[in-house]
């Protein structure tokens, strides 16, 4: 990590500020003021509201219908906090939907001050499986607090991958969240214990017994900035590091190491993680909001646990066996929990109703970097069952970079490369935006590294055409361009494929503007600009279309 950067030192003129600010923010007059709405999938035609109010509410309600003007249903849910919390979780699953419809929803005290329109946000139910009609999905990983304590305030003295100017990733995903059906964050969130860096490094003009409330603050912030999308558009949440554990293994500084006794109690073990979300581990079996699975149209998603529950031995890097006194998990009622799970997930996946499967988890194993930044234990962990079960891609971040990978098992590149692959193509996208900047690539590329990048901030898009094609774009946040874009062909046997013969190309040297709502290829395509570094140097030179004609059913 670029930590010693001057981004930090931006960041420490930004949170100078903070001094002169009552810590921790503003508490809204009216303590039961729903905030934060966060939405999550429950199952095929569940869904979890979620907001935080800084009273207790005995029993949360959402009030919906799928009229405006009659929200007359109502769920009711349970709410909880966590010592050193300011705030409560509210959690309300309303099962018993219809599938792929959008319901009007409030929540328990929404008032309406001065306001000509009632003041309800929407939620639409996933559509059913066998639903073929294309979509989009987005995907941030590693992404932070931004605004006054975060990035666009380092930004201004032009330390980050973004310049004052720029849209953040969190502005980039509201402006475009009407292009995306729902969005998936497999790991490091707020980064709310930052906190504890910024302190040890001078940078946090507070007393150490303060951190507890700046954590808050940021905490806060986060998902105060996070509603706008949040709020209408399911948030597919999975562990990192940055929820594990304020001291993230104990920090040396100065020569004094600060072990998990400076970590306040609130902020160890992803409590906060456990509090604010209400993932579909119980609908799918899984185990709470660390792994689990569920199904949306075409594409059957499964979040795994990177941090603990290796299994068969293997050590999480947030566990306190790896070493580092990280006093996370394990979550599993026993030692192969999520691996039992995980197999027997990707075993029960009917493929001729949702063809596409996509995994995401936070550290990542195939990546040109050092080997202290990826994941070992993971990689021996999932692979083998990513392999066997035909996984058609992987994402995930950690490491604060944009890599796009070939399809790849075992170290081995796929000879079909993305024309019907039987290995999992992976993507790396750590470049969410956390001020900390972003991290270095190690040269020679892998064989299997396709495009690469690490100055520019951004989200991938994911818009599944039909049973047979989707489209990888990097979308950079501070000006919504597309980066790179791959589409990925599978012969998943579908009967529904519309044409009887398709083509892939690949560009380099072009970059398009981003669009909503993308028409369906009738190609598979890879595009690259020249800002990125490829993995192939014959496809940086290339300007001729390559096609190959496939023939499928
Ligand atoms: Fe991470």
């Amino acid at each position: 990590m670029k930590f010693f950067s001057s981004a930090i030192a931006a960041f420490a003129f930004a949170v100078s500020a903070l001094a002169q600010i009552d810590v921790p923010g503003a508490v809204p007059k009216n303590p039961l003021e729903p905030l934060q709405h966060r939405l999550a999938y429950a199952g095929p035609t569940g869904m979890t509201v979620s907001w935080n109010t800084y009273a207790e509410i005995k029993k949360p309600e959402v009030h919906y219908g799928e009229n405006v003007w009659d929200l007359s249903s109502v769920a009711y849910g349970s709410s909880n906090t966590y010592e050193t919390s300011p705030t409560w979780a509210n959690h309300v699953t309303i099962y018993g939907l219809k599938p792929d419809t959008t319901y009007y929803y409030t929540v328990s005290h929404t008032n309406c001050y001065n306001c000509s329109e009632i003041p309800a946000y929407t939620f639409t139910t996933a559509r059913p499986r066998g639903d073929f009609t294309p979509y989009t999905a987005a995907v941030v990983i590693d992404m932070g607090v931004m605004g006054e304590f975060g990035e666009s305030a380092a930004s201004e003295a032009d330390t980050g991958a973004f310049t004052a100017s720029d849209s953040s990733t969190m502005q980039s995903l509201s402006q475009f969240r009407d292009g995306f059906e729902l969005l998936l964050h497999p790991g490091d969130l707020a980064y709310a214990d930052s906190w504890l860096t910024e302190y040890l490094h001078g940078y946090l003009n507070i007393t150490l017994d303060e951190g507890v409330e700046m954590y808050n603050l940021l905490l806060n912030q986060f998902f105060d900035e996070m509603q706008p999308v949040t709020s209408v558009r399911p948030y597919m949440v999975g562990p990192g590091n940055h929820e594990s554990n304020c001291d993230e293994g104990g920090k040396t500084y100065n020569g004094v190491t600060y072990d998990l006794s400076i970590c306040p109690e609130g902020q160890r073990n992803f409590t906060y993680y456990k509090n604010y979300f209400s993932m579909p581990g119980e609908e799918s079996g899984g185990v709470d909001n660390f792994w689990y699975s569920f199904d949306h149209g075409m594409v059957h998603y499964v979040m795994i646990d990177t941090e603990t529950d290796l299994g068969n031995g293997l050590v999480g890097d947030d566990e306190t066996a790896s070493g580092e006194d990280m006093d996370s998990g394990p979550f599993g009622s026993y030692e192969n929990e999520q691996i039992d799970w995980l197999e027997n997930d990707l075993a029960n996946v009917d493929r001729s109703l949702t063809p596409w499967v996509i995994v995401s988890g936070h550290r990542p194993w195939y990546a040109s970097a050092d080997n202290d930044s990826t994941c070992a234990n993971c990689q021996t962990a999932f692979e083998p069952l990513l392999v066997k079960y035909n996984v058609d891609m992987v994402f995930y971040g950690h490491i604060h970079m944009y890599e796009r990978n070939d399809p790849v098992a075992y170290g081995v590149v796929d000879p079909n490369g993305l024309n019907d692959p039987s290995a999992p193509m992976y993507i790396l996208n750590g470049l969410g935006g956390h001020y900390h900047g972003t991290d270095d690539y190690s040269l020679p590329l892998t064989e299997y590294s396709r495009y690469l990048q690490n100055e520019t901030y951004g989200w991938s898009r994911l818009t599944f055409h039909n049973c047979t094609h989707v489209t990888h774009d990097f979308i950079a946040s501070a000006n919504g361009t597309v980066l790179d874009s791959a589409t990925l062909y599978k012969n998943h046997g579908c009967s529904t494929s519309s044409s009887s013969s398709t083509s892939i190309t690949t560009t380099s040297n072009y970059t398009s503007n981003y669009t909503a709502n993308s028409t369906v290829p009738s190609v598979a395509t890879v595009t690259t600009n020249a800002a990125g570094i490829t993995g192939v140097p014959s496809i940086m030179l290339a300007v001729t279309l390559v096609t190959v004609l496939i023939a499928f059913l």
